[in-house]
């Protein structure tokens, strides 16, 4: 038997530990004046639970802040805790959020900006969602819907629905930034493939090496500089057919006529980034929570529940307009409900610009915080879909705002709030009133990181009248 290669291989083995337990030091090697890193998670657990349902629970126990620490990632301060939550996301965090602009492949925009900058973008942002540009495409909302659930339909066998879900997403966000009637709207929907493309060049150049199993930064940062120049194109575009006299109700024009108070304005790139932020953003998001919609609808919700959500829908008024849906108790409890358990976007992403105190100790600016979003473990049975918790003067959401953050708040809080809730909620009440969603075959499969998505098939059946 040759001894060399055994010995060569042992060598190796234990000089690979080695160096792996020194760059990832356990609880044990903590400074005094440092946080603790994530307890109970050897190297392996902290790769397995930021993948796996624990970690949200792990850091409960903690009492307090915690390094979680992910080879290949900058390690983060994770937090739960109620008081330090309020402090952090409630008031002006000196932070930018590190995931956006760089998912997209964008050198700056709202994601990454900070302080006065942030603010300027943010409030001249806004206008592009308003409710009277909501308002003024609430029609065309409802036909993508039904457009959808046709072709789901009609594929006449289990389906996961979230390309359908996220098509109809694409759609809506598309009319309502350039109205449903306008050379800008071809241009813009034609866009599709490229910011798929520069959505999967933004993920490899976030995540690490090991779990980058889909894109090319390259091919990304092209399909990013393709969107852009032809947003800049549309908004050109449509500043002359504005200054021509034309008149129009939706986003975009909101954004070229938007004006601050020392009369600011957005530059053609910023709103073209605007543009390509909000599609971007308004798409996976909005496309992948209704897909847990889906899965609660043929999976988890009572069959009490449902009869009674189906027969508040079916009232004759409920779609007339944005005011009748947005009234309805079970439907806004169906979709909060949803989002307690399956939080798109669990944990925050910032870095410092400023040290803060936190928990009594100074963390120096450049560290990288992530304020757990994901509480709703917190309630009681919380596997229990339920939509009593969300109904009523004890709901949830209005005794105690912090228990329940799905769209984040302060400074910071999602601008797409409004739309994406009539999206989901349009969607889940026209399901309701002309189909049945009946579980697929198999088990769901889920996944935690980056976003917490559930994947599982549903069939997607018209109603017997
Ligand atoms: C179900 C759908 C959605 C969820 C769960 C969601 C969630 C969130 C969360 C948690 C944040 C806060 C991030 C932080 O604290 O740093 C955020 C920010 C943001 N969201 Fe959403 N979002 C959704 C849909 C949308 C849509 C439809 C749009 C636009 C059309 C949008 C645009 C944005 C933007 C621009 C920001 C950055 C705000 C800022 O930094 O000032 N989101 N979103």
């Amino acid at each position: 038997m040759q001894i060399e290669p055994i010995l060569a291989l042992t060598a190796a083995v234990i000089t690979i530990g080695a160096a792996w337990v020194l760059s990832f030091p356990s609880e044990t090697t903590k400074r005094d004046d440092e946080f603790p890193n994530l307890p109970g998670f050897p190297i392996i657990g902290n790769l397995l639970d930021i993948l796996g349902p624990n970690l949200k629970i792990k850091v409960h126990e903690t009492k307090g802040p915690a390094f979680l620490r992910i080879p290949g990632l900058p390690r983060t301060l994770v937090f739960d805790d109620l008081a330090l939550l309020r402090q952090v996301l409630g008031r002006s965090l000196p932070s930018f959020s590190i995931v956006g602009d760089p998912l997209l492949g964008l050198p700056h925009g709202i994601f990454s900006a900070v302080g006065i900058e942030h603010k300027r973008l943010r409030n001249l942002g806004v206008r592009g969602l308003s409710k009277s540009v909501l308002l003024a495409q609430f029609e065309h909302i409802k036909s993508h819907a039904e457009e959808q659930l046709v072709k789901m339909a009609t594929e006449n066998k289990p389906i996961i629905p979230t390309l359908f879900l996220q098509m109809y997403a694409y759609k809506t966000i598309c009319v309502i930034m350039a109205g449903s009637d306008s050379e800008q709207l071809k241009r813009l929907e034609s866009l599709f493939e490229p910011i798929t493309i520069a959505g999967r060049g933004g993920q490899a150049r976030l995540l690490p090496k090991w779990l980058d199993f889909a894109g090319s930064i390259e091919k990304g940062t092209m399909a990013t500089d393709l969107v852009i120049k032809t947003c800049i194109e549309i908004a050109i575009e449509r500043r002359a057919a504005m200054e021509a006299g034309k008149e129009f109700s939706d986003g975009l024009s909101a954004l070229i006529d938007a004006r601050d108070s020392d009369g600011s304005f957005l530059s053609d790139f910023e709103i073209a980034s605007f543009f390509f932020t909000m599609i971007s953003a308004g798409l996976d998001t909005t496309g992948q929570q209704s897909s847990t919609m889906f899965y609660f609808l043929a999976n988890s919700i009572s069959q009490q529940d449902l009869a009674a959500l189906r027969s508040e829908v079916n009232q004759s008024f409920a779609m007339e307009s944005e005011a009748t849906i947005s009234a309805l108790p079970l439907l806004d409890a169906f979709v909060k409900e949803s989002m307690r358990i399956f939080p798109m976007i669990p944990q925050g992403n910032r870095v410092l610009t400023d040290d803060i105190v936190l928990d009594g100790k100074k963390v120096p600016a450049g560290t990288h915080i992530g304020p757990l979003r994901d509480r709703g473990f917190l309630v009681d049975n919380p596997d229990e879909f339920r939509l009593d918790r969300f109904v009523g003067d004890d709901a949830l959401d209005k005794k105690r705002t912090i228990e329940f953050i799905p769209f984040g708040m302060g400074e910071r809080m999602c601008i797409g709030i409004h739309l994406a809730r009539l999206e989901m909620k349009v969607l889940i009440a026209t399901a309701l009133r002309s189909y049945e969603i009946v579980k697929g075959p198999g088990s769901p499969t889920f996944a935690y990181y980056p976003f917490k998505t559930v994947k599982s098939y549903v069939t997607v059946k018209p109603l017997k009248l």
